[in-house]
């Protein structure tokens, strides 16, 4: 199970302008305890519902009939048209999951209207051998109606009698150009529960049908998703990891000027889960009369020769979250072969290298009286990934309920999607 440390944000360590004394966290988490009841009593109701998403058995067994039967169209390129809350779930399990050196099918998340890029896409893959799963939950978002548009006329030009083969769509069960699209032209379609928002929405058919079709395992996501979620019910107060987290954050930011919060793994495989949760605490929190932090993602150790040099010496106004996996899945042995001068790194394991990295970046922020709290990973599976999902969804609903914002709402996206789409009918 994953394990939150947060001793370093605590004024006993870096002082009392800078961190929140044990006493004053165990007392607001004790006050604020009674919200953890308030998710689990609301999760009928719309957003809150992300919590029950662990327990469709029936759609786990119909996505997972689904992929085995499309493995035997022996298909090489899963390609993900969505963007947003509908596709970076699906990145940060790839990411974590497989690296470019894996075997098995192709993953490729397209969420961007790059002209460019999705000009040489169409121009070297294989259509014959690719798949397109179509995501969105309005079934109007422009980015993914745009690059379906486009993909869609290669298909027909390509295979005019069955171009549907290499369709799926993901969306709303009712409404929406793709479902009424799905119904005319007979394309399968999954369905996304109607009360999830897109950036709570990994653990529904958004993400586990592409995962599914590329080989990931989505039962591993749920089984850790439950595991989480059934630890955070049983536990009150500062024992609730998401309540810690949370209460931290919130404090720190609010009463600390601590109004970023950075999300820095030590492991290339956790990177893009960091993308998936600034979008989850920007668009979730960053709202009403300017609250939420700006969350910022970085990489251990490489982002130690960019960024810690501002983290550790800039201004003191950051929140640092830094992942740690305690157990790798390769790790290499250095031979006896470097000089005198770096000897200590001789017979040394990378895995010992790149936790002395961490060690001593948390310790120099420490040092620095800047708060920082660690989340340890025991190892990076689908287990663990469904266990952060639930863990960081979670925390955003109770930083919904603590900074009194309605975190399952987007309207400043939604603003900008609507004068996007009158400048396009206005060149009409
Ligand atoms: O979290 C959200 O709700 C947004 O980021 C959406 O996921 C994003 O705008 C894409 O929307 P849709 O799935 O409707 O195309």
């Amino acid at each position: 199970m994953l394990h939150l440390q947060i001793q370093n944000s605590l004024a006993e360590r870096i002082g009392r302008r800078h961190g929140v004394s044990e006493a004053r966290l165990r007392s607001f988490c004790q006050t604020h305890s009674e919200k953890i009841q308030t998710i689990f009593r609301s999760k009928a109701k719309p957003g809150y519902n992300f919590v029950s998403l662990p327990d469709d058995a029936a759609n786990l067994t119909k996505v997972r009939k689904f992929a085995e039967q499309q493995a035997k169209a022996g298909w090489k390129n899963v390609v993900v048209l969505g963007i947003g809350g509908s596709s970076l779930g699906a990145i940060a399990v790839r990411d974590a999951l497989s690296s470019e050196f894996s075997k098995g099918p192709k993953l490729y998340v397209v969420d961007n209207i790059d002209p460019a890029y999705t000009h040489e896409l169409l121009a070297n893959l294989d259509l014959k051998k690719t798949i397109f799963v179509v995501i969105s939950k309005s079934g109007t978002t422009t980015e993914p109606m745009v690059l379906y548009a486009l993909v869609k006329e290669a298909l027909m030009k390509k295979f005019p009698k069955d171009y549907q083969k290499h369709l799926v769509f993901v969306t709303d069960p009712k409404d929406g150009l793709l479902r009424r699209m799905a119904k005319d032209e007979g394309i399968t379609a999954f369905d996304i529960p109607p009360k999830i928002g897109g950036r709570f929405s990994v653990l529904t058919n958004v993400g586990l049908v592409p995962l599914a079709l590329a080989g990931f395992d989505i039962s591993g996501l749920l089984k850790g998703a439950r595991e989480m979620r059934e630890g955070l019910k049983r536990s009150k107060g500062m024992d609730n990891p998401a309540l810690r987290l949370a209460a931290l954050q919130y404090i720190l930011d609010k009463k600390k000027d601590k109004v970023m919060t950075v999300l820095m793994p030590y492991s290339n495989y956790l990177f893009r889960v960091g993308d998936w949760y600034r979008q989850l605490l920007a668009e979730s929190i960053g709202k009403g009369k300017g609250a939420g932090p700006t969350p910022i993602n970085a990489l251990g150790t490489t982002d130690q020769h960019s960024q810690l040099q501002l983290y550790n010496d800039g201004p003191n106004n950051k929140f640092l979250i830094f992942m740690r996996v305690l157990k790798h899945a390769g790790d290499p042995k250095i031979g006896q072969v470097l000089p005198e001068e770096i000897s200590f790194l001789n017979g040394k394991k990378m895995s010992q290298i790149i936790d002395a990295a961490y060690k001593g970046t948390s310790e120099a922020l420490t040092k620095h009286k800047r708060p920082n709290v660690t989340i340890d990973v025991p190892k990076v599976d689908a287990r663990a990934l469904g266990q952060l999902f639930m863990l960081f969804e979670f925390q955003v609903a109770l930083l919904g309920l603590l900074y009194k914002v309605d975190a399952f709402n987007q309207p400043g996206v939604e603003h900008s999607k609507q004068i996007t789409k009158n400048i396009l009918r206005a060149n009409d």
